[in-house]
């Protein structure tokens, strides 16, 4: 089977011996939300490898509780990747903060998809989970890391986790930041050298004045040692994106918690407070869509909503014990003119089909992206639409293949878009098709070769 022998063949050049590159080129290093989404997919190769891929981050995790977003390898030459260590200077820039002086690492973060993670290469074999003391190791480093999030990340003080970086939501290049972003002074350009247009076409990427940007908020974030309290950050935003996936996150919490014994009781109850705060803050029945926050901007210190629909929108369709009538809401949205599923588009576009910055290329600003496809899948079928979640997910494998895994495709079309044999994309169009019984016995083949190879 093509998809299998594909998906397998990513996972296993991209593997390092200690975790996943997202590509060989464009992301030499190891990342932390598609970690997590790769471990999702490697659980059904190897469930050590998954494993050692999640335990593999969680090394790297400050002492405050924050898990990096990007963990460098030492072997790959500095200008292989930009910002590299010797910018983010993590060791010593973040010595404060409880940063690892044994590994290089950012200081910002990624969306909390790691207890989901967790708790699904767990199942993937819970016998051998139990014998190796997975969840119990990273029990503790899961729950401090979303005790991080809820504490220090509550910028707005009305219990939701701000970010504080485009990179941090993970859909960098969004239309959502254009106006938070527009009150940034730009780095100079001669100040830095971009390596990701090496790898990528510079129709795919962001601009150099957005990257100015990026730079200028990482660099302040890094000056002030990564600290998060004190005045304000230039750019401080709710994304619902980041807040649901730690609800859902919180939920799988509360499951590992139950099963090594500890109390799942306040998982629970912080996922139930943030779920209340989700809807108070960044639900806009008129859009019928959850918007971003921006916390700079409005009077008395509430933010104001960012008037731009964006897939991050749609992904609190996760969330375990969403209203009913918002679940429903947020299927016809979907489904509506602005995100186009199951009438116009192949798969669902990363920003509005309708919007005045849609650009079906350009890195989040339109491309349809495998781990948002994959989420909003799971949430279509948790909240049952499932037929809608099957033409999804048949879409998503399709597409998965067609496009060489590639790392994010147009939504009409499904054309290959950035990097190729991108490893998210193996890994979740790999579960998509393990998970609805579609990989038959050749997944087995597959595992028991995997499983031989030393690690
Ligand atoms: N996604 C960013 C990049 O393009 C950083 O996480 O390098």
């Amino acid at each position: 089977m093509r998809l299998l022998r594909g998906a397998r063949r990513v996972l296993l050049e991209n593997w390092t011996g200690t975790s996943t590159v997202p590509s060989r080129g464009l992301y030499p290093h190891q990342w932390s939300w598609d970690s997590a989404f790769i471990a999702i997919g490697l659980r059904h190769l190897s469930v050590r490898r998954a494993q050692r891929e999640l335990e593999t981050l969680l090394s790297a995790q400050w002492g405050d509780g924050r898990i990096p977003h990007i963990v460098f390898n030492p072997a790959v030459p500095l200008d292989a990747y930009f910002p590299s260590p010797d910018f983010w200077r993590s060791s010593s820039a973040g010595a404060a903060a409880g940063a690892p002086t044994a590994v290089e690492s950012s200081g910002i973060v990624q969306p909390p998809v790691h207890a989901l993670a967790c708790r699904l290469v767990h199942l993937a074999d819970p016998r051998a989970s139990a014998r190796r003391g997975f969840l119990d190791r990273l029990y503790p480093r899961l729950a401090a890391w979303h005790r991080y999030l809820a504490e220090c990340r509550d910028l707005g003080g009305h219990g939701l986790v701000s970010v504080v970086h485009p990179w941090e939501p993970g859909m960098d290049n969004s239309p959502c930041w254009d106006a938070p972003l527009a009150r940034v002074e730009p780095a100079p350009p001669g100040t830095f050298r971009r390596a990701d247009l090496d790898h990528g076409a510079a129709a795919d990427r962001p601009t150099d004045l957005d990257y100015g940007r990026y730079v200028r908020l990482a660099a302040d974030y890094r000056d002030r040692g990564y600290h998060d309290d004190g005045p304000p950050p230039a750019f401080a935003v709710e994304d619902p994106g980041v807040n649901a996936l730690l609800i859902a996150s919180e939920h799988a919490l509360a499951d590992i918690a139950a099963a090594v014994g500890a109390d799942p009781a306040p998982h629970l109850a912080r996922a139930r407070r943030l779920t209340a705060a989700l809807v108070e803050r960044l639900w806009d029945p008129a859009a019928g869509l959850f918007l971003c926050r921006d916390l700079r901007a409005g009077h008395m210190g509430g933010g104001a909503l960012i008037p731009e629909r964006s897939a991050a929108g749609l992904l609190p369709l996760i969330v375990p014990g969403l209203p009913d009538e918002i679940a429903a809401a947020l299927i016809r949205t979907a489904s509506g003119d602005h995100f186009g599923l199951g009438t116009s588009v192949r798969l669902v576009p990363s920003y509005d089909l309708l919007g005045a910055a849609f650009d079906a290329s350009r890195y989040w600003r339109g491309p349809a992206w495998f781990n948002v496809n994959w989420l909003v899948e799971r949430g279509l079928r948790l909240h049952g639409a499932v037929d809608r979640a099957d033409a999804l997910r048949s879409a998503a494998l399709d597409t998965a293949v067609s496009s060489g895994f590639a790392e994010y495709v147009d939504p009409y079309t499904g054309e290959a878009r950035g990097t190729r044999d991108f490893a998210w994309t193996a890994a979740l169009a790999l579960d998509l098709l393990v998970t609805s019984g579609g990989a038959g016995t050749e997944l087995v083949t597959a595992e028991r070769e995997m499983a031989a190879e030393p690690e």
